[in-house]
């Protein structure tokens, strides 16, 4: 197998994929919306604390299991255990993750599609194309289709060149890109009016509000689905990374980047609106909190453009443009979970199997658009609220409890010799052991009641 099936050529490839998959529509999205309904600061720091004692460790739990087994995620599950019994359990949770992350990506397209449109709108808009822009953002199942497909065509493209020539070369591209822009759009929003009162409802925490149980799961949640566990992208990630790498490190600074981009995403999002209110648009719900979801995406931020004059559509073409890149790596991610599945267990040639998988997710997508009022909800709930939970914690479950603890080190130590004395090793195994699969089970007992 080895280097047939495609391996990160260096670590810079690896960061920048697996920081490419977490951070997405739900760093830049995700993150300042639930921050801004969520006491702000308070909101930013038990997301601090539980991206790294829980969600990291859950992480470096994936990305193990991947490395050792070098294969798909139901192969790399299946190789750490050793019972007929605890294959047939690898079988579960591995297809079950991979099912995730194909649920996933079927909404998620849909609004990264948006996204897209939003682009196109502006940039029509710059060039006098004003029927384009028009049809770009009106609400019609024809949009919803056309760019949710050219959204999944981009992700296919990309995946069907394989790790180095796909995922690699186009996460190298694309995430400084992406990062360039969010940092030149913070700089411009800083210097508006307006900007000052968002920095200050962003960073001032409400401390009251810090061991709120619908805080902390909310935070919980945002961690995991950031990091993009429970989904089988990062074991299928981890496989390709090379035995010489230091795993911890490596996961360190992958969860460094994700959360720092979140928190750089929101102060640039909620100064904005802050900015907007000050030329009168209206960013508060009816009970008081600041506007969310679709409506603060949709809404909120193209009113500020508009209210900038001439500049104003080349901002909104850099907004979504950087929208439509986060999204971009990580739907590539999504779909290279099933498609590695499919190649290494099915023997399916690797452009085949994105193409088939492309057009099967991209008709779950469809039916989603065709009622979106009902299933765009469920499909998320489904997949983000329980599925990703449910699978992460049964990841840990096998880090902890199935692989044998040897085996377990042996693969630590490759690339990070001293690994037994370090603080790392003292902790880490008793965690994912005890807390994670804990910490999870009890978010999930929570949100049910
Ligand atoms: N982490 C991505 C985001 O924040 C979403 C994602 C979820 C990607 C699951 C891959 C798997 O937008």
């Amino acid at each position: 197998m080895g280097a047939s099936r495609g391996e990160f050529t260096s670590r810079l490839g690896f960061i920048m994929a697996a920081a490419g998959s977490a951070v997405g529509l739900g760093n830049i999205w995700g993150f300042p919306t639930q921050t801004a309904t969520n006491g702000g600061a308070a909101f930013v720091l038990v997301y601090l604390i539980l991206a790294f004692c829980l969600a990291y460790p859950a992480f470096m739990a994936e990305i193990l299991i991947g490395r050792y087994g070098q294969a798909n995620a139901v192969t790399s599950l299946e190789k750490i255990s050793r019972t007929q019994m605890q294959k047939r359990f690898a079988f579960i949770v591995g297809f079950g993750g991979i099912v995730c992350a194909a649920l996933i990506l079927s909404f998620y397209g849909i609004l990264a599609g948006w996204m897209t449109s939003y682009a196109v709108e502006s940039g029509a808009t710059i060039i006098g194309a004003t029927s384009v822009a028009e049809w770009a953002v009106s609400d019609s199942i024809a949009r919803n289709i056309f760019f949710c497909a050219v959204f999944m065509f981009l992700t296919v493209i990309i995946i069907r060149n394989g790790v180095e020539d796909g995922i690699e070369k186009w996460s190298k591209r694309l995430m400084p890109a992406m990062i360039g822009l969010l940092i030149l759009l913070i700089i411009y929003v800083l210097t508006l009016d307006g900007a000052d009162k968002g920095l200050e409802a962003y960073l001032n925490p409400d401390i009251s509000r810090v061991l709120d149980p619908d805080l902390l799961i909310s935070a919980l949640g945002q961690a995991f689905f950031s990091l993009s566990l429970g989904t089988s992208v990062m074991v299928i990630y981890g496989s390709y990374i090379s035995k010489k790498e230091n795993m911890v490190t490596i996961g360190a600074q992958v969860t460094f980047i994700d959360v720092s981009i979140a928190f750089l995403a929101g102060l640039l999002v909620i100064p904005a609106m802050y900015v907007a209110l000050e030329q009168g648009v209206q960013i508060f719900a009816e009970d008081g909190s600041l506007l969310a979801g679709p409506t603060l995406v949709f809404q909120v931020l193209p009113s500020l453009f508009d209210s900038m004059g001439q500049l104003g559509v080349f901002v909104g073409l850099a907004f979504f443009i950087l929208m439509s890149i986060a999204a971009l790596t990580s739907s590539i991610s999504m779909l290279e979970g099933p498609v590695s599945f499919l190649v290494e267990r099915h023997n399916i040639e690797r452009k085949t199997a994105t193409t088939w998988t492309g057009i099967g997710i991209l008709a779950i997508s469809f039916v989603i658009i065709f009622n979106i009022g009902t299933m765009l909800d469920f499909v998320a709930t489904l997949a983000t609220e329980y599925g990703q939970p449910i699978i992460a914690m049964l990841c840990c479950v096998f880090a902890g409890w199935i692989w044998q603890r040897n085996s377990l080190i042996e693969e630590i130590k490759q690339g990070n010799e001293q690994v037994e004395s370090t603080l790392f090793w003292k902790i880490w195994p008793w965690y994912t052991k005890f807390v994670c699969p804990l910490a999870i089970a009890a978010v999930f007992i929570h949100s049910f009641i």
